[in-house]
């Protein structure tokens, strides 16, 4: 769609009515020059899967954001939104271009995205060339708000170490000393096993075998024969979304479930209960949310998502819904005026999200500093547990901000 079709007038036009405007300003024929700013909208870019493995994550991402900035009046920073939407399709090779549809043909004023960490990478570059304000609602690669981090980039999710780290001291606080892991080989899948493997080899626990997958491949089999012959104590996993579901149905139709116990980050149960019967239950996982959390936040986060989307949340639209929060305060502080970052970046930096997940502070490096619950599958619920670690900060290895 041109610009002309989207904001009634085309670019050129557009700039030409705002010197006109501005110099009637200047003459005193206007209120004020944020007249101007205020009565164009504001172009917000979601860069998310909406195809492939990850769609229902894009989702519930999109879902909870526009939630969010829908409670705030549909409004940020008093001005109204448009949404410029592209399907990145998990696909790491195309998201430079992805990317720079939004931020130089639709001249985005922030850009929103993504799940898969490969992609979110190539954002990142994008992000850091062009200045534009970036807000990453999953992708959890570590160097996003490591190495790379940077005063534009912001998370509202996790890094791929945070949810995976402390599930090595609870399986080591059971005794387990062996444990076979399996993840698709790419970034989110290497990095969660390396922090599920710290936590792990911490608490005295061993590393028997790695196992991997490319993404988004879902040939489990081979591997699941591998594992009933390894008789390991457990298994923790890195999958999510379509092949998550995929798994935890293959794991019981194998006829491990109740010999082997399968552990992992909660992504692998996440959003997928609907999909799987009755084959996760009792599946315990590690995440920065469970669905009985006794949160007032988030009781009317639920209901108010539920209301307006016939569907019930997840941790995507918790994500998504927090980085319409963040977005909505952002522009408070500056009053709807984008051109102020610097304003707008100081203000996210103090921000205290009042989140479904419950309160979470930004950390210097731009990451949720979060607690991780221990959840446990009943019935189709991730029900809490107990907090795995308080207030968890990713180590934020090589970020050189704050
Ligand atoms: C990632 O690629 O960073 C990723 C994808 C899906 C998840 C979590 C992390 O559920």
């Amino acid at each position: 769609m041109s610009d002309k079709d989207k904001m009634g007038i085309d670019r050129r036009e557009f700039l030409l009515n705002g010197a006109a405007l501005a110099g009637a300003t200047a003459l005193g024929m206007l209120p004020s020059g944020l007249a101007l700013a205020q009565s164009a909208r504001v172009r917000v870019g979601l860069m998310l899967p909406y195809t492939g493995t990850y769609a229902q994550l894009g989702v519930a991402i999109t879902n909870g954001l526009k939630l969010a900035i829908q409670e705030n009046g549909n409004k940020l920073g008093g001005r109204e939104v448009e949404y410029f939407t592209v399907d990145d399709e998990s696909d790491p090779a195309k998201a430079p271009e992805n990317a720079n549809k939004l931020v130089q043909r639709d001249k985005v004023d922030v850009l929103v995205g993504t799940v898969h960490s490969g992609v979110a990478m190539g954002m990142v570059k994008v992000a850091r060339e062009s200045g534009t304000l970036l807000i990453i609602p999953n992708a959890g690669a570590d160097a996003a708000t490591g190495p790379l981090c940077a005063p534009n980039i912001f998370r509202t999710s996790f890094t791929n170490w945070q949810p995976s780290y402390p599930m090595g001291k609870v399986l080591a606080d059971r005794g387990m000393k062996n444990v076979v892991t399996m993840a698709w080989k790419y970034g989110a899948g290497e990095e969660a096993i390396n922090g599920f493997k710290e936590g792990f080899t911490k608490a005295g626990g061993k590393i028997v075998k790695e196992l991997w997958l490319p993404f988004p491949n879902v040939e489990f089999q081979p591997l699941l024969t591998e594992i009933a012959s390894l008789k390991p104590d457990a298994v923790f996993v890195f999958f999510a979304g379509g092949g998550a579901a995929k798994l935890i149905k293959d794991w019981q139709a194998a006829g491990l479930k109740g010999k082997i116990p399968l552990f992992g980050s909660g992504f692998l149960t996440d959003g997928v209960l609907d999909a799987v019967g009755d084959a996760a239950e009792g599946m315990e996982t590690t995440l920065h949310y469970a669905d009985s959390l006794d949160i007032p936040k988030d009781k009317s986060f639920r209901l108010a998502y539920a209301k307006t989307f016939k569907l019930q949340p997840d941790v995507y639209a918790v994500q998504g819904y927090d980085a319409g929060q963040l977005l909505v305060l952002g522009a408070k502080a500056v009053n709807g005026d984008f051109g102020k970052k610097n304003e707008i970046i100081a203000a996210m930096e103090k921000a205290v999200i009042d989140s479904p997940r419950g309160k979470w502070t930004m950390s210097k490096a731009h990451n949720p500093v979060q607690d991780i619950y221990l959840r446990k599958v009943v019935g189709k619920e991730n029900r809490y547990v107990s907090v795995a670690h308080k207030a968890l900060a990713d180590p934020a290895r090589g970020c050189k901000m704050g």
